[in-house]
């Protein structure tokens, strides 16, 4: 049995790093194992013009240590009235590493985000021609559609009309959650890739109500029935470079989660790398980990591969309960548990 792998350097391609306290409290569990990120701009108020992610960068490198090595990539969060020139000139500068399409009310501070996929005509066009990728939260906002179908609904609605209407846009479907997500991006051009947290490979369901409500087990999109657990799963190991490690890891105050409206998110990034190589160990494909880590997601931006390494070892240490900072109060995905891999520190 493997004792040990060593791969490249790894990037996280969704991240919530949040701002101020929040941000100081959590951005060194994403630092410490990833080499770049890309930012979600779901701040309040939501970063939409270049000097706003100018400034939102600075104060995530103000907020990391000394000695650490990572580049946030940047994005912007589109509007109905988003500006094809100013993003262009954002992407041009190596400012915006690309746009995040939140249907408008879709989930937390998405409320500024589009209401119709028709309004960014025009900016649709320019991303297209400059190579500029589309991250996508990908589901339906009507409340007549059951929670469980978002997903599947957003890809018949809007999701195939759009990439039938854009062949050369390159598309992020976000955090996918279902075998039709799966399905659909296995099914499309090089253009289309997907993100896939761990919590989507590791729960179902049933986690969000065994034995009572667990706030902690739910984010958005929620965690599907188990069949669908299964099809990302298969995705994420099956080698194909459409599929890269994207966590989703979303913060939020126990106070937040734990409320009669508990926010939405997952707060995986402590053990992310650790709580992906069990799902790669456990289905025999340790050996396309690091493609799925390292290389699928810079393949597909069009980035450098990171050069280094990172090493983990088999034999886990148990996650805590609780992650506290100040007054910043978290319980990260997994508590309690112990995980079978660590980090060679
Ligand atoms: O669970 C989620 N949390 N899903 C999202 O789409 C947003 C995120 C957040 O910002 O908290
Ligand atoms: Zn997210």
């Amino acid at each position: 049995m493997t004792s040990h792998l060593t791969i490249r350097r790894p990037d996280d391609w969704h991240v919530h790093l949040r701002d101020g306290d929040m941000l100081k409290a959590v951005v060194d569990y994403t630092a410490r194992q990833f080499a770049r990120a890309i930012v979600m701009p779901n701040l309040t108020p939501p970063v939409i013009t270049v000097a706003a992610a100018e400034a939102y960068r600075q104060r995530i490198l103000d907020a990391l240590p000394a000695d650490a090595d990572f580049t946030p990539l940047m994005t912007c969060y589109l509007t109905d009235g988003a500006d094809p020139e100013e993003i262009a000139r954002g992407y041009e500068q190596g400012v915006f590493a690309a746009c995040k399409l939140y249907p408008a009310h879709a989930t937390t501070n998405s409320a500024h985000g589009v209401t119709d996929v028709r309004k960014l005509t025009g900016l649709l066009e320019t991303m297209q021609r400059i190579g500029m990728p589309l991250l996508i939260h990908g589901e339906v906002t009507d409340r007549d559609v059951d929670i469980f179908d978002r997903e599947a609904v957003f890809i018949e609605r809007v999701l195939a009309p759009l990439v039938r209407d854009y062949p050369g846009l390159k598309v992020v479907f976000e955090h996918i959650t279902t075998a039709e997500a799966v399905d659909f991006v296995a099914g499309s051009g090089p253009l289309i890739g997907a993100t896939i947290t761990p919590q989507h490979m590791i729960i179902n369901r049933n986690a969000i109500f065994d034995g009572g409500i667990r706030p902690h087990a739910y984010c958005l999109p929620v965690a599907k029935r188990e069949q669908h657990r299964l099809a990302v799963r298969k995705a994420a190991v099956s080698g194909s470079p459409k599929f890269f490690l994207g966590t989703d890891t979303a913060p939020h105050t126990v106070g937040r989660k734990e409320a009669a409206c508990g926010c939405a998110g997952i707060f995986n990034a402590p053990f992310a790398l650790e709580s992906y190589i069990q799902v790669f160990d456990e289905e025999n494909a340790l050996d396309r980990f690091e493609g799925f880590a390292s290389e699928h997601g810079p393949n597909f931006y069009g980035l450098p591969l990171n050069e280094g390494t990172v090493t983990l070892v088999r034999g886990g240490e148990t996650v805590p309960e609780r992650i506290v900072d100040g007054d910043i109060d978290l319980v990260p995905f997994h508590a309690g548990e112990t995980l079978g891999w660590r980090i060679q520190g």
